[in-house]
């Protein structure tokens, strides 16, 4: 007879068995000196590497304006690295048996005769197969990518059709445009270059392990799929918290502000996979259509009517853990009178037949007094008859919490009885954790991202259509509020969470905030 642990194992299913083949290829990363490079690429590639996850051969070329040696880069990613990681995870020999598929190709991003040398370095490459798949990975500036792109292209490495079947692979990072319009240009100047298949748009969120989840959460059990509509579903609320400010990234940062940064991203992708219908299959195109009709039934911000769906606000002076920091105007290269927005709360409306008059309440911002993002269903009270009449709003609904991160796991609260000779009916917690199920592994959502990549799958990049109108969907709200001055209520002390109007625009349907699971007080005795 099995244990149950065998069971489990019995009943576990690799969905990617046969599906994913990587073979061996060429990541070239432009922006090769700068932090995402040092502080996400190559650590994520390193632990690829080092659990043999990646092709084999496999080479990285580095591509940034700085002249320096390869030894250089390597020693220089080597020192970051160890600088960044967590305890135990630099592993010296590992690291000596990755350090040699990194070399370095200096070159200015505008000179073309750059990237005839760096044709010159991939055809040096031994490897046919490493000469010929290619990734080009542009960790730059988004206003650098249709250039680097164009050079790319006039140098023959993005046609190169003796490679993968569509040809080179060009990654892009976030931010993908300003606006609609910005992002629409920059569709069209890619599409000259590289056709949509070539193309992976980069939302980190999506390579995060509880966010891959949700799908398999929703379509895999079907007892909360029966929950999951109208019928039983309140309100939903999604928080992406940082006790962060902007640090060093202050002129990012005022042309972005919280909508742009991550509503316009992680929040309007975490929703989309909260409320869309079950795709017709896990291919890439069929995910991705569900998520886009899902984006396409939000109902429209109307400019005469955003006090009563939006609010945003930005950080004054204030404690965080027991320590004073400035307030955003105060950080570095932010204009003392900057009207940026570092927090914003939105009441979304889906307009389908599943959620139609269910409001999903999204809420970002820096300086907020946990880091912690998560996904709350809140589920209908009980009928007022029994112990809801006697309670009345003592008695908690039902939630269902997907936490998103840290202490990655979920939470289904219900009430029980307190034991005891007395009649006490208490909320308690059914919890499922991450690290007790299955240890303390979760893998970055970088080293996710690059394998698929690598393996040409697309699911967890953001489409053309979709990243355009989840830029469709924020335009109106930005446009609202340019050139009209933050009011004072909307600047919250450093260490609060938001300005009174988040607390406000719940309020009004009677509903309220929950705070995320890990901090909230223990529950008053009814
Ligand atoms: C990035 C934003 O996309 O996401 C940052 O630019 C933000 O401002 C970060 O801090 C949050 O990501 P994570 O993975 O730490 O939740």
């Amino acid at each position: 007879m099995e244990s149950l642990e065998q069971l489990d194992e019995i009943l576990s299913c690799r969905l990617d068995v046969g599906r994913r083949t990587v073979k061996p290829c060429t990541v070239v990363i432009f922006g090769a000196s700068g932090d995402l490079t040092a502080r996400k690429l190559i650590p994520a590639l390193f632990h690829l590497c080092a659990e043999k996850q990646l092709p084999d051969p496999f080479r990285i070329v580095g591509f940034a304006r700085r002249l320096k040696t390869s030894d250089a880069w390597r020693a220089e990613l080597r020192e970051a690295f160890q600088k960044f990681s967590r305890p135990n995870e630099f592993d010296a020999a590992q690291w000596d048996a990755f350090a040699p598929r990194l070399t370095y190709c200096p070159g200015e991003f505008s000179d073309a005769a750059a990237y005839q040398n760096l044709r010159a370095q991939l055809d040096g490459l031994g490897d046919e197969l490493l000469r010929r798949n290619l990734v080009f990975y542009l960790a730059t500036s988004p206003s650098q990518f249709a250039e680097v792109a164009e050079h790319l292209h006039e140098a023959g490495l993005l046609g190169r059709e003796d490679g993968w079947r569509d040809g080179p692979r060009l990654v892009v990072e976030k931010p993908f445009g300003h606006d609609l319009a910005s992002a629409q240009e920059l569709n069209r100047e890619l599409t000259r270059f590289a056709c949509e298949k070539q193309i992976y748009r980069i939302d980190h969120y999506l390579g995060k392990e509880t966010v891959q989840n949700i799908l398999m959460f929703r379509f895999s059990n079907s007892v909360f799929e029966q929950l999951w509509s109208r019928q039983s579903v309140e309100q939903v609320q999604i928080t992406v918290s940082e006790k962060l400010g902007v640090g060093g990234r202050g002129e990012y940062y005022e042309e972005a502000g919280a909508l742009r940064d991550m509503v316009q991203n992680h929040l309007l992708q975490v929703l989309a996979l909260v409320a869309m219908e079950p795709p017709v299959s896990l291919e890439a195109e069929a995910v991705r259509d569900e998520k886009v009709k899902l984006l396409k039934s939000i109902r429209p911000f109307e400019t005469g009517q955003m006090a009563a769906s939006v609010v945003r606000g930005q950080y004054a002076a204030g404690e965080i853990d027991g320590a004073k920091v400035p307030g955003y105007r105060q950080e570095p290269n932010v204009k003392p009178d900057s009207n940026t927005d570092t927090y914003v709360a939105l009441r979304v409306l889906v307009d389908n037949w599943r959620w139609s008059g269910v409001p999903f309440y999204l809420r970002t911002g820096k300086r907020l007094p946990a880091s912690s993002s998560e996904v709350r269903i809140q589920f209908r009270p009980t009928p007022h008859v029994l112990f809801a009449a006697q309670c009345g709003e003592n008695l908690d609904a039902n939630s269902l919490t997907l936490r998103l991160q840290p202490n990655e796991g979920i939470n289904l609260r219900f009430n029980g009885k307190a034991p005891g000779i007395n009649m006490e009916i208490r909320p308690v917690r059914m919890q499922f954790d991450y690290h007790a199920e299955f240890g303390a592994y979760t893998p970055e959502a970088y080293q996710r991202l690059l394998l698929e990549v690598i393996a040409n799958d697309s699911t967890l990049f953001i489409r053309r259509d979709e990243v355009e109108t989840a830029w469709g969907i924020v335009d109106p709200i930005r446009q609202a509020w340019a050139g009209l001055p933050l009011a004072k209520t909307a600047f919250y002390p450093a260490g609060r969470w938001g300005p009174a109007a988040a607390d406000e625009l719940l309020a009004r349907r009677n509903h309220k905030w929950r705070m995320t699971s890990d901090i909230a007080p223990k529950p008053e005795k009814p």
